[in-house]
């Protein structure tokens, strides 16, 4: 296992000691994000944790049935108790860029009726500024791809089409709309005004930018430790 790995799997089975029966949980996409499902579901089996979970993606939800967490949608419940999930990139006030797995859409959902939101990673995702290492996607209706990529550049992106691995053709999302990754060469100067830019153009459905969502983070370490940080 890398030391990469090592600080997710760290950190995904700490953040599963911080729940306690009765709550309701939002239950994260992605690598660090299975850690932690996997750890709520042996809790499930073998201590009998009593949870529901809400998950943020049809990855999330397989994952978290197999794992025999019983899973409730939006239409049931107001609020969660706890959500947790990964990051792509985490600067030091918390603000995030998510999406690498495409469910930001609905991590941001699930993600803004939860207190506490948590944020999971390992130490690689930590950046002074956001989009120095990774893009931010965006959902993007099909229809719209042309004035909406036009729209990026001129917010100073280099829009990226993401491209599926075993299908011919765009990347998919669970509702069914298409992701553009925008590359800010030199990290995003101002995430407030971007935030507000992509919300305000017709044709996107969201976006990866995470803007004082997370309360707290839990950042795993190569060494398998795990350290807790608040917004600076
Ligand atoms: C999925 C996400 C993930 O949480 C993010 O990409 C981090 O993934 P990983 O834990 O695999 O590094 O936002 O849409």
């Amino acid at each position: 296992m890398s030391t990469q790995e090592a600080g997710k799997r760290a950190v995904g089975e700490a953040a599963a000691q911080r729940v306690t029966s009765g709550m309701k949980v939002g239950l994260g996409t992605g690598s660090t994000a299975a850690y932690l499902i996997k750890a709520l579901g042996r809790r499930v089996r073998e201590e009998g944790l009593d949870i529901i979970g809400t998950p943020t993606s049809f990855a999330a939800e397989r994952l978290a049935r197999a794992e025999g967490i019983p899973l409730v949608t939006l239409d049931a419940i107001e609020r969660l108790d706890i959500a947790f999930d990964g990051a792509d990139e985490i600067d030091p006030g918390l603000n995030l860029i998510k999406g690498r797995g495409g469910a930001h859409t609905r991590e941001k959902i699930v993600e803004s009726l939860a207190d506490p939101f948590i944020v999971i990673a390992d130490s690689t995702k930590l950046v002074d500024q956001l989009g120095t290492t990774a893009p931010v996607p965006v959902e993007v209706l099909p229809m719209a791809l042309g004035p909406v990529t036009r729209r990026l550049e001129k917010l100073g992106a280099r829009p990226v089409l993401r491209m599926a691995k075993s299908k011919d053709g765009p990347v998919v999302s669970d509702q069914g709309f298409w992701i553009v990754d925008a590359y800010f060469d030199g990290g995003i100067s101002d995430a407030q005004a971007l935030n507000e830019a992509l919300l305000h153009t017709p044709g996107v459905l969201d976006h990866g930018l995470f803007l004082g969502m997370a309360k707290r983070g839990l950042i795993g370490n190569p060494d398998g430790s795990v350290q807790e940080v608040v917004p600076r």
